[in-house]
């Protein structure tokens, strides 16, 4: 899709340039979508992967409702300090009373697609910057789709038909079954396949031995985090990204830990399991 007006509806839709990612300007989050305005945004978010819309302006409310044009937005499963919008999470290291008031602190989170440690992980997710580090603190995705079409046909026949369980780092986060899924993920709406795991959620591979695990793991993971599948978002405040978890991954990079970082997510999950 190349860069167009917003004109007769048409919304301004302008790739980063980047192996994946768009902006689309000249709309405002805070009023309702229309149904053509919604299917333009989804078209471009199966398109890019990821969306982003600067310059937002949403309360809780209206950022559930911009969520809910895509699907079901679902209160997280993690537990978080009593909330008037329970589907709304708060990332944040921002200390009150002695408590953070959200989940994942300021250190680098590897890639992953969210709650793959489900069985019917994220889909969909929503990201709006509300307070942001002078540095570090930017989110980069990986287009995992890209990933998976560069690899060898050998490695391709190789992980054809295998699967890998996904494990929260912090095992009480963890539902008791060990849940695997496919290493080669078909998105439902494209019909493409991408690779489907990640060095922060993903555990071992299934049915092979540790070493052999940790050597084919490894081996994806460095072909993953090339840098022609990846674009960096540098964050501005009232950023607001909509983005895809199946065919891609992300992960925060590392910001002072004096520095006050919040953003707002919503999720959808609970909707898909991966094939
Ligand atoms: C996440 O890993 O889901 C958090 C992304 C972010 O805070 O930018």
């Amino acid at each position: 899709m190349s860069e167009t007006a917003t004109r007769g509806g048409v919304l301004a839709v302008r790739p980063t340039g980047s192996a994946l990612g768009a902006e689309i300007r000249d709309l405002d989050l805070s009023a309702s979508l229309t149904p053509d305005q919604t299917a333009q945004v989804r078209q471009a978010m199966l398109d890019y992967g990821v969306v982003f819309f600067r310059d937002q302006k949403l309360n809780d409310e209206e950022l559930v409702r911009f969520t809910a044009y895509f699907g079901k937005p679902v209160p997280h499963v993690r537990k978080q300090r009593p909330r008037r919008v329970k589907e709304i999470f708060l990332i944040s290291n921002i200390m009150e009373d002695g408590e953070p008031i959200g989940e994942l602190g300021d250190e680098l989170i590897p890639f992953h697609s969210d709650l793959s440690y489900l069985k019917r992980p994220g889909t969909l997710s929503v990201l709006y910057a509300i307070e942001l580090p002078a540095i570090g603190g930017q989110t980069q995705w990986c287009d995992c789709t890209a990933a998976y079409a560069a690899l060898s046909d050998a490695m391709k026949e190789k992980i054809k038909g295998m699967r890998a369980v996904h494990r929260h780092p912090v095992e009480a986060q963890n539902p008791a079954a060990h849940i695997a899924h496919p290493i080669v993920r078909t998105q439902p709406e494209t019909g493409q396949c991408s690779l489907y795991v990640g060095p922060h959620l993903t555990s071992y591979v299934a049915d092979v031995d540790s070493a052999e695990s940790d050597a084919l793991l490894t081996e994806l993971y460095s072909h993953i985090e090339q840098p022609q599948f990846i674009w960096t978002h540098e964050w501005r405040i009232g950023d607001i990204v909509l983005f895809d978890n199946r065919p891609t991954m992300h992960r925060r990079l590392a910001f002072p830990p004096d520095q006050r970082r919040l953003m707002k997510r919503t999720q959808i999950f609970n909707d898909e399991i991966p094939v």
